[in-house]
């Protein structure tokens, strides 16, 4: 049964919807669409979120036939249940595909009309004639045809909105003209940015866990934070992605973006108000606080041949003499009296030893010698795998000893919300597209206001041609890291055991 809170977000659908929309996926017929759009439209439909008279249109340049078509979108669902058989039933007859060009007229008249027809087959009045534009495309192909849709299927009877998909430029200038381009087809309110990473259960719970804690509200400062490290660490290389990666390299696929946002929840003083907008300048008004990275607080690397994986330069698209880095580690530093002199290191890379995202926020030393083996408490919050919340702290140990112990408070979400779902990022997000929910996208200043911070580093890696330090697939990254993150104060207490989640505790 659905709980209030279930109910009422379904309510705010309808209110938006007016119980119906039909959904244009572009890039049908593509990876994005196959892995992420479509098991998250099946699963909206699956709890009751997709208004009643929804249609999905897939559209792209392939020639699909309908076995193929349905094969391509089912090929991630996860069908556990009878209830499930039942539903992707309901689901496939929900949803077609057209095949077109993406740079022609008259293509997309065709599509236009099509839509129409299924608008007026559905019955549905004007009002109800909202379209949902999903671009699940390359950047090469994004404003023809964001133009072509704009000037074509643009509906008249309904409100019409855009969702597009990074990357948004390559640098400053090219983010801004892509954001001029793209503002002169469709206004900021019809657009919706993403970034995945803002619909992760643990990116969601930034702003609860810190506002809504008074606890943390007074250490929350550079009084009491040495350092925050901000990590994601993949255990595969760019195995198939290396063309779009060489143009990319790891600080604009994953930094710039996914971790720059965890960092402004993270950072951001209280927004004034739980509203889309007030969120948002709480952003805005933190990253332009921050000063551009410079190079010397900055450690790149690459991927070689290790463990029998191939080295970065080994995949056929990549150039030999590539310098992209595919593990960058970086310090933003937050000029502002809250965090003043606290670095924040960023920590992403390919190919490494462990998958984890998580922040670590460091606290500083105890300032009291009473307890020698007093370490650091951190703070760690684990977006993936597994979301967990963890405080490391120092106890006794129990018994007859004194002894210091670290030790931990342990939210693990599997074992203490037993009967909870978490679902995929793209599913909160498209719910929140279609209950005209802003906040967890990405506004035009903000994107700006980011570029700003990384544009003047990425110049000087390529046109200074920076190598990157070599690290084995499958390490911890370049052999330097060690000594960069004890330049910015991060201590690991090597002769004091502690893993997490704690096994034992000592007799
Ligand atoms: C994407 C990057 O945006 O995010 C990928 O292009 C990266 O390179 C991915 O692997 C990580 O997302 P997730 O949800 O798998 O952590």
């Amino acid at each position: 049964m659905a709980s209030t809170d279930q109910k009422e977000l379904q309510n705010s659908v309808h209110e938006q919807m007016h119980g119906a929309v039909t959904i244009i996926v572009l890039g049908a017929s593509g990876d994005l669409a196959g892995k992420k759009t479509y098991p998250a439209l099946f699963n909206l439909h699956r709890t009751g979120f997709l208004p009643e008279k929804t249609h999905i249109v897939g559209y792209a340049r392939s020639k699909l036939d309908r076995d193929e078509y349905v094969k391509r979108i089912t090929g991630h669902l996860k069908i556990e249940n009878d209830d499930d058989k039942r539903k992707l039933d309901e689901f496939l007859e929900m949803t077609d595909y057209t095949q077109g060009k993406y740079d022609q007229d008259e293509a997309w008249q065709n599509l236009n009309k099509h839509v129409g027809d299924l608008e007026n087959k559905r019955g549905l009045e004007k009002g109800q004639k909202n379209r949902l534009f999903y671009m699940a495309l390359p950047p090469s192909v994004f404003l023809p045809v964001a133009t072509g849709l704009r000037k074509n299927v643009y509906g008249s009877e309904g409100h019409n909105r855009i969702v597009v998909e990074k990357p948004f430029g390559k640098d400053l200038e090219s983010s801004t003209e892509l954001a001029k381009d793209l503002g002169q087809l469709f206004t900021e309110d019809e657009i919706y940015r993403i970034d995945h990473y803002l619909g992760k259960e643990m990116v969601k719970n930034i702003m609860t866990l810190r506002f809504a804690n008074m606890f943390l509200s007074p250490m929350w400062c550079a009084e009491s934070i040495a350092n925050v490290q901000i990590t994601l660490k993949e255990p595969f290389g760019t195995e198939g992605r290396g063309g779009y990666f060489d143009e990319f390299n790891i600080i604009r696929d994953v930094m710039q973006n996914h971790l720059l946002q965890i960092f402004s929840l993270i950072a951001m003083e209280k927004p004034a108000g739980q509203d889309p907008e007030s969120i948002r300048d709480a952003k805005v008004k933190l990253l332009r606080h921050v000063k551009p990275i410079d190079l010397k607080d900055t450690l790149l690397g690459q991927y070689i041949a290790a463990n029998g994986k191939p080295a970065y330069k080994d995949d056929d698209t990549v150039p030999n003499d590539s310098i992209c880095p595919t593990f960058a580690s970086m310090v933003l530093w937050v000029d502002n009296d809250r965090w003043r002199k606290v670095p924040f290191i960023l920590k992403a890379g390919k190919a490494l030893d462990n998958q984890k995202v998580e922040v670590r926020v460091q606290f500083k030393d105890v300032p009291s010698g009473l307890f020698h083996n007093a370490v650091r408490n951190e703070l760690v919050l684990r977006v993936q795998p597994g979301e967990a919340i963890y405080f490391k702290f120092n106890n006794k140990n129990p018994g007859l000893s004194y002894r210091t112990l670290t030790t931990d408070l342990d939210l693990t979400y599997a074992d203490r919300y037993k009967d909870m779902r978490v679902p995929d990022a793209y599913e909160g997000l498209i719910l929140d597209v279609l209950r005209s929910d802003h906040s967890n996208f990405v506004r035009d200043d903000e994107l700006d206001a980011a570029w700003r911070i990384f544009t003047p580093l990425l110049h000087k890696i390529d046109r200074d041609r920076i190598e990157p330090k070599p690290y084995a697939y499958g390490s911890r990254g370049p052999e330097d890291l060690d000594e960069f993150v004890k330049r910015y104060g991060v201590a690991r207490r090597a002769d004091v055991p502690y893993e997490w989640p704690v096994q034992s505790v000592a007799k």
